[in-house]
C-alpha cells in the first residue's frame, strides 16, 4: 500500500509493504538525490537490518556511511547529534545528500533533527522498524532531541522525502514493544475512524499474532489516518491535537513514574481508559463506548487497570503538560467511536475520580 502525504512542495509517499526495505535503492534513485547517504541506527537494529539496507543502497549506486547511536531515548541528546554532524561532515555529505533513520521513534527523532539542522537541512528518509514508529513517529515531520528538563523540547519540523514501512521488521520486536505500538493504532481508530476501529476489533487476534497480511493492512490504515491529520494541520495548530487522545493522562503517568514503570503504549492505553471514563463522567459518551475501547486495548495485549497509581503525582504532572495554555490543559475526548471533541476546564476532581478508577478491580 502507498499512502501519499500531500503537503505541496513537501509532499512524500509512505510505502507500507512486507519486504519494502529491499526496494529502498530504487526508490531513493527515483527521488533524484545525491550519491552520499548516512545510515543512522542503533546497534541492535543495525545488526538486524543494517546489512540489507546498506547492500540495497550500494547496489543502486549510493555511498553509505553507517552512524551508530545509543539505543532508545539515550539517542535523543545534543552530544549524540553532534557526533552525527561530525560523521556527516567527515563523509563529505552536502545538501543534496540523504540522512536515513533505521529504527524506532528515538532514532527517527534524532536523525530527523540532524537532517533538519545539518547545512540548514538535507534530505531525510524514514525506515521505521517499530510499530509505533511506523504508524506514528515517522509520519509528520516532527523531529526532536530531549532537554534535561523535558522530552522533545528542542527540535524542528522537517518532513521526510520518503517513509518506507516494512511490517516484517516488527516480527523481531519483543511482545511488550510490539503491543506498545498497537496503542497508537487503537487511538487512531477511536478518534478518527469508526470503520477502521471495527476492522481492528475484528482482526485483533491476528494482529496480536503478527499475521503479516493483517499487519500490513492495519499499519497501512493507521498511516493513512495519521497522514490525513498531518495534511490538514502540518504544524500542529489545532487539529493535530486530536492525536493526543490518551496522551494527556498517558504522558503524566509516564512522568509520574520516572519513565521506568510503563512503556509508552502501556501508559497511553491507561490514559485512553481514563480519558474514556472522563468522557462518560462528563456525560459526553455512553458506557458502551467506554467498554469497547477497553475491550480492544485488552485484546491487543495492553493494560486498562494499574495498581498503586499515585493520583496526586499524576495530577501534578498533568498540570505541567506543555500543551497547557494559560494554565488550562485541553483534553481530547471521544463522544463516540470515530469522533472527538476538545474539552477545556476539566476539574481536578473529575480527573482524580477517573485516575482513581484505574486501580485494578475498581470502576
Ligand atoms: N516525531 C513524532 O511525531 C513522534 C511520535 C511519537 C513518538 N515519538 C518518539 O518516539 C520514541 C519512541 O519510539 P519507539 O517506541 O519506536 O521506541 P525506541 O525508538 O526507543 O525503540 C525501542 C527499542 O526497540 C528496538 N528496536 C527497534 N526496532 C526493532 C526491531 N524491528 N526489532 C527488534 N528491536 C527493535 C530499539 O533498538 C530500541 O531498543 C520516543 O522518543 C518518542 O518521543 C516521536
Ligand atoms: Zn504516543
Amino acid at each position: 500500500m502507498i499512502v501519499d502525504v500531500n503537503l505541496g512542495s513537501r509532499s512524500y509517499a509512505i510505502v507500507v509493504e512486507s519486504g519494502a526495505l529491499g526496494s529502498l535503492g530504487a526508490r531513493l534513485r527515483a527521488l533524484g538525490v545525491g550519491a552520499r547517504t548516512a545510515l543512522v541506527s542503533d546497534g541492535a537494529v543495525m545488526r538486524l537490518y543494517g546489512k540489507t539496507v546498506a547492500a540495497g543502497l550500494e547496489a543502486a549506486g549510493f555511498a553509505v556511511t553507517p552512524v551508530e547511536v545509543p539505543e532508545g531515548e539515550a539517542a535523543k541528546r545534543l552530544d549524540v547529534a553532534e557526533l552525527c554532524w561530525d560523521a556527516l561532515l567527515a563523509a563529505g555529505l552536502d545538501r543534496s545528500s540523504t540522512v536515513l533513520a533505521l529504527g524506532g521513534g528515538a532514532v527517527g527523532d534524532l536523525a530527523g533533527f540532524v537532517a533538519a539542522t545539518y547545512m540548514r537541512g538535507t534530505n531525510f528518509v524514514q525506515l521505521p522498524t517499530t510499530v509505533l514508529a511506523q504508524v506514528d513517529a515517522s509520519i509528520g515531520g516532527k523531529t526532536a532531541i530531549d532537554h534535561p528538563r523535558a522530552k522533545n523540547l528542542i527540535g524542528a519540523f522537517h518532513q521526510p522525502r520518503l517513509v518506507l514501512c516494512d511490517p516484517a521488521t516488527t516480527l523481531t520486536l519483543s511482545r511488550r514493544e510490539f503491543s506498545s505500538g498497537l496503542a497508537e493504532i487503537v487511538k487512531h481508530g477511536i478518534v478518527l475512524d469508526a470503520e477502521y476501529f471495527a476492522e481492528v476489533e475484528r482482526d485483533a487476534a491476528a494482529l496480536l499474532g503478527r499475521d503479516l497480511p493483517v499487519l500490513e493492512r492495519v499499519i497501512g490504515g493507521s498511516c493513512r489516518l495519521k497522514a490525513s491529520v498531518v495534511e490538514r494541520d502540518e504544524h500542529e495548530a489545532e487539529l493535530r491535537a486530536v492525536l493526543n487522545y490518551g496522551h494527556t493522562v498517558g504522558h503524566a503517568l509516564e512522568a509520574a513514574t520516572g519513565y521506568t514503570r510503563f512503556v509508552h503504549g502501556e501508559a497511553v492505553a491507561l490514559g485512553i481508559a481514563a480519558e474514556a471514563r472522563l468522557a462518560r463522567r462528563l456525560g459526553l459518551a455512553s458506557e458502551e463506548t467506554v467498554a469497547r475501547q477497553e475491550r480492544l486495548l485488552e485484546a491487543v495485549g495492553l493494560p486498562v487497570r494499574a495498581d498503586a497509581v499515585d493520583v496526586e503525582a499524576v495530577l501534578a504532572a498533568i498540570a505541567r503538560d506543555k500543551k497547557a495554555r494559560d494554565g488550562r490543559v485541553p483534553f481530547v475526548l471521544a463522544p463516540r467511536i470515530g469522533a472527538f471533541r476538545l474539552v477545556y476546564d476539566v476539574s481536578a476532581d473529575d480527573i482524580r475520580a477517573v485516575l482513581g478508577a484505574l486501580r485494578a478491580g475498581r470502576g
